[in-house]
């Protein structure tokens, strides 16, 4: 069991900008390739030593909980048809030793609050929040740590909260919560102040946070008493800037590539690279994309 246990999903939003594809399904649900985004983000929870999920839900998510779930059907089928192979990607959703848990979120106040919502399932410990929509790919590929074992690998060296950052342009600030770390430029800076979705003008620099954390359980107290802030919601970012001055905030530059799969060319984006590297598809998705003559 690694010092890091429990990992909280918040999966309670509409999803709106991918309707109608998001109209009776959750957007976690959607497939890069053949896997839907929820379980990118838990296979690389459960790879960082995490064993407790917990989903922080709304309406309309029952897919992910039927996901995660058993499939006695289709399970019992596939063992007739002798699918074996099927069927080993099908118990392999949820290995024996993960747990699942389930909470929802009554109305869309924020990230923050959904955060809070799980309070009571996470308790007094450090934990992790992956945000679905931000496919992560670390160095898996080469051998070597997903982005949350980075951020696990970081903050057993450095304990504290530890957020995954990344530079982005300048005039796209305002899409992310940004940290101050004061000119410094190593992996791993202390963090003096952060703003959630700063005009350009205003971002005191271009250090984006990206959808994963590890934070400290102090910050429910801090979500709890704090007002609302960018966009009028109850956001994540402003419970972690309170913790600054009292306990340690990093920012750590993680390696790998973030695709934005709440928006549609992120999304278009993984599903290309993702199909490209994939053993079974990418020699022919690299013969299609060369007939375009692009
Ligand atoms: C959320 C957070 C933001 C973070 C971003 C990463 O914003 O509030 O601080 O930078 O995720 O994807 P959202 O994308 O939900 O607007």
């Amino acid at each position: 069991m690694g010092v890091i246990r429990k990992a909280v999903f918040p999966v309670g939003g509409l999803g709106t900008r991918f309707l109608p594809a998001t109209k009776a399904i959750p957007k976690e649900m959607l497939p890069v390739v053949d896997k839907p985004l929820m379980q990118y983000a838990v296979e690389e929870a459960y790879a960082a030593g995490i064993r407790e999920m917990i989903f922080v839900t709304g309406r309309n998510k029952r897919a992910i909980e039927d996901h995660f779930d058993t499939a006695y059907e289709l399970e019992a089928e596939l063992e007739a048809a002798g699918k074996q192979a099927l069927l080993d990607v099908v118990n392999a959703i949820k290995p024996d030793d993960m747990d699942c848990f389930y909470v929802r979120q009554p109305r869309a106040l924020g990230l923050g609050h959904a955060v809070l919502c799980a309070e009571k399932l996470v308790g007094e410990e450090p934990f992790a929040v992956l945000l679905a929509d931000d496919l992560m790919v670390g160095l898996e590929a080469q051998g070597g740590p997903s982005v949350l074992t980075q951020m696990v690998q970081a903050y057993e060296a450095s304990p504290g909260t530890v957020l995954a950052v990344q530079d982005v342009p300048r005039a796209d600030t305002r899409r992310y919560g940004v940290v101050d770390v004061r000119g410094v430029n190593q992996a791993m800076a202390e963090v003096f102040a952060m703003v959630e979705k700063p005009h350009p003008d205003q971002a005191p620099s271009t250090l984006a946070v990206a959808g994963r954390y590890i934070l400290s359980p102090s910050v429910f107290e801090r979500i709890r008493h704090q007002p609302r802030g960018a966009g009028g919601e109850i956001q994540l970012t402003d419970g972690i800037a309170a913790l600054i001055g009292s306990e340690k905030v990093y920012a750590m530059r993680y390696q790998g590539r973030r695709y934005d799969c709440g928006s549609k060319e992120g999304f278009l984006q993984a599903t290309i690279d993702m199909a490209l590297a994939n053993a079974e598809l990418g020699p022919a998705v690299r013969q299609h994309i060369q007939t375009l003559g692009l």
